[in-house]
């Protein structure tokens, strides 16, 4: 029997496929907020597994403060907070939810495009507030989409999803990775592999999909927007520290893009004050994968990793370490 502790509730209904015989304790941080590494070492006392999420510091200090720990399961597709030398280190076992939040985190990002393009949280506002008196000539005059080009830096699972969507809407596609993409699939969203340069300079949006990790920490930089169109909108519904946030404000300040929607922030839950009251740009609290089929996809993942693992499978799905 082991004992499994997730760090915060997740979907109703999601944790209802851990059996019976194992133990399962929930924990609700009190005011919402992000833990600590020693809240997380009180909070894994005890646990043989622990479900985690994106915000919560899984570091060397906790695999040493709680040898008993054998897997980490982490409710998201992306693994920046986790250490995963330091957790092969320890003999700590961890999956992921890769594939299931594609669709939904695809959707987003065209939403906060959308919204950018159109000023949809400024019109909403507009009619809100009473201003809406008249139909006007050049109210709240927006960038079309059809006929432009977009720049996809990371083309894995939801970058390819970007780029079909981007079908529909008469787009030209380019992209940049670090391995190219299989021709099929670049044949199926008729992107075109360019350099990192070519596609900063070519684009009418750029739309970040590469995980954070050393090599893409800070890679929109000041360098990367002065490269970029003065007319150039930004979404970023990866990991916020693959842009330096600092330098967006700077460019958007300076008029060198245009515009950005942000899912994902450097220092989340903050949010750089310079980006609060820009008109051009849309933010989201880290929503990516927030639709309750997704999220309940997420959960059942989860539970199948920690069962497979706790009935020592060989083949854990979806295990990283
Ligand atoms: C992930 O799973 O990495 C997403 O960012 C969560 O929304």
């Amino acid at each position: 029997m082991a004992h499994i502790v997730s760090t915060r509730p997740l979907i109703d209904g999601g944790l209802s496929g851990v059996r019976g015989e194992h133990t399962l304790t929930v924990c609700d941080p009190p005011d919402g907020s992000t833990r600590s590494v020693d809240e997380l070492i009180a909070l894994a006392d005890g646990a043989d597994v622990l479900l985690s999420v994106l915000a919560d510091p899984i570091t060397e200090a906790l695999f040493e403060a709680r040898p008993e720990l054998q897997l980490v399961s982490q409710y998201a597709v992306g693994v920046d907070n986790i250490d995963l030398e330091a957790a092969e280190a320890h003999d700590v076992a961890v999956t992921h939810t890769p594939g299931v939040l594609t669709d939904a985190t695809a959707d987003l990002t065209w939403a906060l495009l959308l919204a950018v393009a159109r000023h949809v949280p400024a019109a909403d506002r507009y009619v809100r507030d009473g201003r809406f008196e008249r139909w006007e000539t050049t109210l709240l005059m927006g960038t079309e989409l059809s006929r432009k080009t977009l720049g996809i830096v990371g083309m894995g699972r939801i970058g390819t999803a970007v780029a079909r969507r981007a079908l529909g809407f008469g787009m030209e596609v380019v992209y940049h990775n670090r391995t190219r993409a299989n021709p099929t699939v670049e044949r199926q969203v008729s992107a075109r592999h360019v350099g990192l340069g070519e596609l900063l300079e070519t684009s009418d949006v750029v739309s970040l999909h590469c995980p954070h990790n050393e090599d893409s920490h800070h890679l929109l930089d000041a360098a990367a927007f002065a490269q970029m169109k003065a007319s150039a909108l930004l979404v970023n519904t990866a990991r916020g520290p693959v842009v330096d946030e600092e330098a967006l404000v700077d460019a958007l300040a300076a008029g060198e893009i245009a515009g950005a929607g942000l899912d994902v922030f450097e220092e989340e839950p903050d949010v750089h004050p310079g980006l609060l009251d820009q008109d051009r740009v849309v933010l989201a609290p880290h929503l990516g994968s927030a639709t309750t089929d997704t999220r309940m996809r997420m959960a059942q993942m989860c539970v199948a990793s920690i069962t497979a693992f706790l009935e020592g499978d060989e083949r854990v799905p979806h295990r990283l370490v």
